[in-house]
């Protein structure tokens, strides 16, 4: 069949005739314009042109198989007859290309707050936006830090630690330490490749990967990108049609997934500020032209759009009917109190990640690890802490706040951004370098406390009294200090961009 030029499609460039061009084929996507997740008005903006780009990070790459019949798919384009778009850069962007030059060595990464300093620098304003915003004012976001500041150590002297031992168990699984990589979204606004990337350090530190279902790579290809005896979760937004809720399920245990995390603190995604703004500023304005000024509401930034299947009415009701469809272990990733707690082990489930999403959801809501001090005492009063496995994520950036996780009772912690930032700047060897960051300061902080493996660890080994002194939603600390205290530096960018 001949190729279609460009100049063929380039006349599908309204609403009543809407082609793009993703990776080298045509599509027709004109009635599925009012269906788009994300809006018409972002498709009209490529309307008659090569959406690569913009596509390539938000949509794993079987979506248009899946969601765009057949006989919409056109066929391949001659892309040297596509006429390149001239493009304008904005400086903001042109300094961000010279910042990437001058990127400090990976060696300089000396922890994983490294990453997330060097990303900001080098990152695109959008993926940075969606990476590092959290709900509303932020403040849980970064509370989920800060609480582990609340915590002190008690350590143990004179104890043998010529020898120690991190590695544990999840759900069965050995594991060399004790944290997993965490689902996060829309890796390829990081990284070219996207999540495969984690997948592959995931295998060389023997940790295990937990799948997000709104992954930029499609589902098979992390599962593919598996390594020996390599083991992944999978985490599941629950989507308002069951059937394909079953669909992924089970296709997942299928292929080897060992347990389901379903998440249950987004019945609707957060309001993410700075997601928005930058969105807004983006494309807002073209957007409102291309549409002859209808309300495309492009503003609601990159979470919305990817979100709207999402089910609010997922209720404890459904629980049994998700151990009907698998034999993977359950768990809620999102409890965030006590009595929630207590509900799911009444409801049966395997365990429980004690989350607010990152800070992404509810502004206010209690961080992970503050919530486990006040759960684990509850549970063992009952003798019920080995009724279920306990998880914490957000806010964990050293192994101390690891060790005070498992001190209190966690079974481990999940990572999100910090492997995402260290991917977004220097691929699979930042990820290693962080992986490895954190094995090495376990080690370390598990000789100073005393401790030779997990089993080691207890809540003995902590000083709680600072987690009574409520929330404040400003770090408190007096302006002088504040002055005078020399901060940590982050690494130093190149004076002059390497050849
Ligand atoms: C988010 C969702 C998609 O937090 O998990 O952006």
């Amino acid at each position: 069949m001949a190729k279609l030029t460009g100049a063929e499609v380039a006349r599908h460039n309204t609403k009543d005739s809407c082609w793009v061009i993703v990776h080298g084929k045509a599509y027709d996507v004109t009635e599925f314009l009012p269906e788009h997740p994300g809006g018409a008005g972002i498709i009209l903006k490529y309307a008659g042109k090569d959406a690569t780009a913009e596509y390539e990070p938000i949509h794993p790459p079987d979506t248009l198989d899946k969601y765009l019949d057949k006989s919409k798919h056109l066929g391949e384009v001659d892309m040297s007859t596509v006429e390149k778009e001239e493009q304008v850069k904005d400086p903001s962007e042109i300094e961000r290309e010279e910042r990437i030059k001058r990127m400090p060595p990976l060696s300089q990464c000396y922890n994983l707050l490294d990453f997330e300093a060097v990303a900001r620098q080098v990152m695109k304003k959008t993926a940075w936006a969606y990476y590092s915003s959290g709900a509303d004012d932020e403040i849980t976001m970064r509370e989920n830090h800060n609480a582990f500041h609340k915590i002190w150590f008690r350590p143990r002297v004179l104890v043998d630690v010529e020898k120690v031992d991190f590695s544990t168990t999840m759900l069965g699984t050995k594991v060399a330490a004790p944290f997993y990589i965490t689902a996060t979204a829309l890796g390829k606004l990081g990284h070219p490749e996207g999540e495969v990337v984690l997948t592959r350090a995931a295998y060389k530190h023997n940790v295990i990967q937990m799948i997000p279902t709104l992954a930029s790579c499609s589902f098979d290809e992390i599962v593919d990108a598996r390594q020996g005896d390599q083991v992944q979760w999978l985490q599941l937004y629950v989507n308002k049609d069951r059937e394909i809720t079953k669909r992924i399920v089970q296709h997942a245990e299928k292929r080897g997934c060992k347990a389901l995390f379903i998440t249950v603190d987004a019945p609707q995604l957060g309001r993410r500020e700075k997601d928005m703004r930058v969105k807004f500023s983006d494309t807002g304005a073209s957007v409102q032209q291309s549409t002859g000024g209808s309300a495309v509401d492009r503003s609601q930034g990159a979470a919305r759009a990817i979100s709207s299947f999402i089910d609010p009415s997922l209720s404890w009701k459904d629980i049994p009917w998700f151990r009907s469809i698998t034999k993977m272990p359950i768990l809620l990733k999102g409890v965030q109190c006590v009595e929630d707690v207590l509900r799911a082990i009444e409801a049966g489930v395997d365990g429980v990640v004690l989350s607010n999403h990152g800070g992404r959801q509810l502004d206010t809501a209690p961080s992970g690890i503050e919530i486990l001090a006040e759960v684990m005492p509850i549970l063992r009063e009952r003798n019920w802490q080995d009724k279920l496995e306990i998880y914490i994520d957000g806010g964990i950036r050293r192994a101390t706040d690891i060790i005070k996780a498992l001190c209190l009772g966690a079974k481990g912690v999940g990572i999100g951004r910090p492997f995402l930032y260290a991917m977004s700047t220097y691929g699979l060897d930042g990820v290693d370098r962080a992986m490895q960051l954190l094995k090495d300061e376990m080690e370390m902080n598990m000789r100073l406390i005393g401790a030779t493996s997990i089993k080691d660890l207890h809540p003995g080994l902590l000083d709680l009294r600072g987690l009574q002194s409520g929330h404040h939603a400003v770090v408190p600390g007096d302006t002088l200090s504040l002055n005078v205290y020399d901060p940590l530096q982050s690494p130093r960018f190149n004076e002059k961009a390497k050849l």
